[in-house]
């Protein structure tokens, strides 16, 4: 009878396990959707020349400690510290999202194209306590 407890036990744990991973790529999805996915498309291919695509996986690896502060500052805004790359159009901030949005955001692009070790809150939560002060312009 333990024996069968402990079995049945597992298999909750296991289910809910697995489900609480999906749930967060799941936000991250819906927020992606809303959020990014209007400029940088659904597949993350971007809009040619207006909307970059998401997928220079060397850079975004290169800059894994910036990208929190990106969404929540923009790149290429007055005053920002990060400057245009693709220099077409400047990303506006989104910056009503918190850190575990943010968190869910990337770590649902994460596990689709990235394949990074995955994000987690105290991470972007340290980005986001670094992010250069956006300087008021005069
Ligand atoms: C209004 C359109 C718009 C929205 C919404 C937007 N972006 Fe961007 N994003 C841009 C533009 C334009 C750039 C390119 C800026 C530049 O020239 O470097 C960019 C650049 C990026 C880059 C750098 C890509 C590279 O290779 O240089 C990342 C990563 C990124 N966005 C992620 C996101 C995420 C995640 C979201 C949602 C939270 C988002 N963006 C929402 C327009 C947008």
């Amino acid at each position: 009878m333990n024996q069968i407890k402990l079995i049945f036990g597992t298999l909750i744990y296991v289910a809910f396990g697995c489900n609480y991973s999906t749930e967060t790529y799941k936000e991250g999805k819906i927020l992606f959707t809303s959020q990014c996915a209007g400029c940088h498309g659904e597949l993350f291919d971007g809009l040619g020349k207006l909307y970059p695509s998401l997928k220079d996986i060397t850079y975004i690896k290169s800059k894994r400690g910036e990208l929190a502060c990106w969404i929540h500052q923009g790149i290429g805004t007055d005053g920002g510290a990060f400057h245009m790359r693709h220099s077409d159009l400047p990303m506006p901030p989104i910056s009503r999202l918190s850190a575990i949005e943010i968190t869910n955001i990337l770590n649902y692009v994460n596990s689709q194209i990235w394949k990074m070790e995955a994000f987690n809150i105290q991470e972007i939560e340290a980005t986001l306590n670094t992010c250069p002060e956006i300087k008021k312009q005069q």
